[in-house]
């Protein structure tokens, strides 16, 4: 995804990790063009992402991202665009509070990290950016992919997760919970 000024100037590394406070480099303190273009890249990668998955309202956005405590990983190409960078896609993850069904049918509560939006641009998809950025995600947070929430999982991540981190089957939850199903091996 481009964008007519230089990503790199905010996202110093390849994979640039976001809090709340959307600071991703040294540089963009106190210089609200930067903090701007960041916000830009930010909400058209969750209307991406939300058009993806049929999605009427994104589930990302620089507003939503300083209104709560997720951490957005956002993967770019730096030379891309004549040196401007293009953004290749991003990963937000959240702790959430879920009751979760288990095999016997049972409600339990937990709080697990919650893989809560994905999105590699469609021209990108199936190159392995996306695996890349998983990656550097569970080493980040550590933890492992069996031990994470799915928040209502589409086609393409099941498959995703079964391919890369052999994640095949779930447990069913409650229609409208937070997070729909917990992949387990
Ligand atoms: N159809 C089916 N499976 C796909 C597709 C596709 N079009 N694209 C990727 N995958 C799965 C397959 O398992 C594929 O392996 P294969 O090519 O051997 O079949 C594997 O992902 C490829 O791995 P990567 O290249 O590392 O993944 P990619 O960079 O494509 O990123 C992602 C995966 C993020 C799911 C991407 O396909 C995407 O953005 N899809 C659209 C948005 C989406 O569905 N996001 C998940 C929302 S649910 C949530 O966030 C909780």
């Amino acid at each position: 995804m481009e964008f007519p000024f230089d990503i790199n100037s905010f996202f110093g590394d390849q994979i640039s990790v976001l809090d709340q406070n959307l600071t991703a480099t040294r540089k963009c303190w106190g210089r609200a063009d930067f903090q701007h273009q960041m916000a830009t890249v930010i909400d058209e990668l969750g209307k991406a992402s939300a058009k993806a998955q049929q999605l009427q309202v994104p589930i990302t956005s620089a507003a939503k991202m300083q209104a709560n405590r997720h951490q957005l990983y956002v993967l770019k190409d730096g030379e891309a665009n004549n040196g401007r960078g293009v953004a290749i896609g991003f990963l937000k993850v959240g702790y959430k509070k879920l009751f979760v069904l288990d095999h016997g049918g049972a409600h339990n509560e937990v709080e697990p990290l919650c893989v809560l939006d994905f999105y590699i641009h469609e021209s990108l998809q199936r190159h392995g950016y996306g695996k890349r950025l998983f990656n550097h995600m569970l080493e980040n947070e550590r933890v492992e992919a069996q031990l994470l929430a799915y928040d209502r999982p589409s086609q393409k991540f099941l498959s995703f997760l079964r391919k890369h981190y052999g994640l095949a089957a779930s447990v069913p939850q409650v229609s409208g919970s937070a997070c729909e199903s917990i992949p387990v091996c």
